[in-house]
Formats: structure tokens, C-alpha cells, sequence
């Protein structure tokens, strides 16, 4: 089958690994099944599987892509939620220490047919596409937890976002304009402080920039490039969730102000199949739809993942399957 792969790790020129090309159809072990895909959505984590960042180099041949939405064996149109249990855990799955993303120990999504347990599977809505459908279980599902579950963030509370593009901070400017929340973002250019605007962000800033007043939360997927300004931003008694590390993890770690303004430091990880769940709810109850900047057939990923690593993205970028 057709698929999109890592075949070589190399930290520094990620995309020399990726291939496109036959792949063998995955085995089915029991008590898992099949889809067949028509949408999976491009994350940063499929870079960093390039880069060998939890793709050891003994797993290769790896077919990348955590997100998807498709057909199961029956014919009903279903998304896949990605993170894979280990079969003797019960309860939250993201805390799970033996979980695994697709594409991590188990093939991924960019593929004809990703295989999956059957418990990962929830009914996609007629009123989502697949495409739409497939942006959700990373980026949106990570957005989702990092704002209501991890960041209990309450409606009139202000949020500085520091990223305005990419697929999380686009999720948690359309989620958390869309719940009432009063969303400032940061963006590296001008046209993408202005895309973050056209999707309901209440201002935007340089990165860095002095904000006209402290807020309630920081959302930082970005790390060290971030960090000082995220300390930085917040009243006393806030809070930071974080989520990534894109720029790297080594920043001043700001401890005197987190202990002197009593900030809390929040770590946020993906959601589980029960949140992603009341985030499709929530999506075709409040008409809240992703930001798709870029849709290809498989066969064009190559340039999705040029993009992204580019930084030119303006909310998801999917492949389809015909
Ligand atoms: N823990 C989890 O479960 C989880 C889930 C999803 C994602 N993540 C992590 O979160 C991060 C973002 O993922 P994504 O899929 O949203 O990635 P993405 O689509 O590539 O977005 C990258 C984001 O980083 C921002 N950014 C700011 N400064 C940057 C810099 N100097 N270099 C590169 N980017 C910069 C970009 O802001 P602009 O808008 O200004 O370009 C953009 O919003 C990744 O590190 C990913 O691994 C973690």
C-alpha cells in the first residue's frame, strides 16, 4: 500500500528520512481492527519522528502520522484517537507510561489503512468532513486539554497564546475564542498576526512584545524561543500550560519569579479518547471547524512537511486518500 514513511534518521536534515512509497499493510493483532483512511492531518511530531525523537533508529521503517479519519471494517466513517494503551491499563490514557502514539511503536496514519485496537475508534459526525475530522485527535485534542482540563480556564479569563499559525495555537485561539475566553496570541510576522486575528484572537503581538496588561494563563508549545516571556507575562498566581518544546528546552528556568508570583507550571499531554469525544461535541454544537491552511493527496506530503518545517502553515495541513 502507498505509504509515507521515515526510512533514515537525521537530526539535522529531517526530511533525507521520508519516503513515499509501498509499504506493507499492517499486521492486525486481536482485539484491533482496521480503517481505511480518507484524511490524516500533518503535526509537528511527525518532524520530530524525522529527527528520531521517540523514533529510535531499530523501528524503521516507520510510516509517519498520528491523526486520521476514515472508514473501520463495516463501512461507518470513524476518527482514530492516537495514543495506544498498553492492553492492562485502565484509566486516563494519557498517563499511561507505556503509551505510544501512532507512528511511535505502531505504524501511522499516512497510509491506505492504519491498523488500531477497535477502542480507538470514535463515529466521526456527518457534520465534520474527514478533513476537518482528521485535524482533531493531536493538535485540537492537545488544545482542548491544555485550556479545560489542565488550564481550567474560565470564560472572561485572559489567555496569551505564544505561537499564532501553527496547528495547537490555532486550536486554542478557535477553542478558546469560541468558550468565551479573551485570547492574545504572538505571531512571528505580520500576516500571521493577521491570520490569527481572522480566526478570533482578540489582539496579536510581536514576539517578546510588552503586553498592555498581565493575563490570567500562558498556552507555550514553543519552549525556549518563549519561555522568559511567558514567565513574564503573567499576573500574580497564574498559570502556564505547556504542551512542546519546539524551540528547544533549555531556558533560564525563571525560578524566582515562579516562586515569587506564586506561578504555576502546567505540563499538558494530548487528551483522552473521552475529551476527544466532548471535542467533536463541542465542534458540531458550536459550529467550530479547524483552520486548514494547506489540503494534498498523500502522494504531494512531501511539500506539507516542507512547509511546516519552513513555518509557513496557517493552521492544519492534511492529506487526503482517495
Ligand atoms: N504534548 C503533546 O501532546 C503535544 C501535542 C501536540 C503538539 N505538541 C508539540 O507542540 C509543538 C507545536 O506543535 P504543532 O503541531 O502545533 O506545530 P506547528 O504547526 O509546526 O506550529 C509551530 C508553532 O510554534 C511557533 N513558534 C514560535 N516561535 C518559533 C520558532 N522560533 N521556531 C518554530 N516555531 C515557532 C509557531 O508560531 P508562528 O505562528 O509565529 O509561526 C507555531 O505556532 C511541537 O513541538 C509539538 O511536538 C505536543
Amino acid at each position: 500500500m502507498l505509504a509515507v514513511y521515515a526510512a533514515a534518521i537525521d537530526r539535522d536534515d529531517p526530511l533525507s528520512g521520508l519516503r513515499i512509497d509501498d509499504r506493507p499493510v499492517p499486521d492486525v493483532p486481536d482485539g484491533w481492527t482496521t480503517v481505511k483512511l480518507r484524511a490524516a492531518s500533518l503535526n509537528h511530531h511527525d518532524l520530530w519522528s524525522l529527527r528520531g525523537v521517540g523514533l529510535p533508529e531499530d523501528r524503521l521503517p516507520m510510516i509517519l502520522g498520528c491523526d486520521a479519519a476514515g472508514l473501520d471494517e463495516e463501512g461507518n466513517e470513524v476518527i482514530v484517537h492516537s495514543i495506544i494503551n498498553d492492553p492492562s491499563w485502565h484509566g486516563d490514557e494519557t498517563l499511561d507510561p507505556r503509551r505510544s502514539l501512532l507512528s511511535e511503536r505502531y505504524q501511522g496514519t499516512f497510509a491506505d489503512r492504519v491498523a488500531v485496537p477497535r477502542w480507538n475508534l470514535l463515529p466521526k459526525p456527518a457534520e465534520l468532513s474527514f478533513e476537518q475530522a482528521s485535524c482533531l485527535p493531536t493538535a485540537w485534542l492537545t488544545a482542548y486539554r491544555m485550556l479545560f482540563t489542565r488550564g481550567a480556564i474560565s470564560p472572561g479569563s485572559t489567555v496569551l497564546v505564544q505561537g499564532a499559525t501553527g496547528g495547537v495555537a490555532t486550536a486554542l485561539t478557535v477553542l478558546g475564542s469560541s468558550a468565551g475566553i479573551r485570547v492574545w496570541v504572538t505571531g512571528r510576522s505580520e500576516e500571521k498576526r493577521a491570520q490569527a486575528l481572522e480566526l478570533g484572537a482578540d489582539e496579536a503581538f510581536e514576539p517578546g512584545a510588552r503586553l498592555p496588561e498581565r493575563v490570567d494563563a500562558v498556552m507555550d508549545t514553543t519552549g525556549q524561543a518563549t519561555w522568559a516571556h511567558s514567565v513574564r507575562a503573567l499576573k500574580p498566581g497564574g498559570k502556564i500550560v505547556i504542551s512542546g518544546a519546539t524551540t528547544g528546552d533549555a531556558p533560564p528556568a525563571e525560578l524566582t519569579r515562579i516562586f515569587f508570583l506564586q506561578l504555576s507550571v502546567l505540563g499538558s499531554t494530548m487528551g483522552t479518547r473521552e475529551e476527544l469525544d466532548r471535542l467533536v461535541r463541542f465542534c458540531v454544537d458550536k459550529g467550530v471547524r479547524p483552520a486548514i491552511s494547506a489540503t494534498l493527496p498523500l502522494t504531494e506530503a512531501r511539500q506539507g512537511f516542507e512547509a511546516m518545517l519552513r513555518g509557513e502553515t496557517a493552521g492544519k495541513i492534511v492529506f487526503t486518500h482517495s
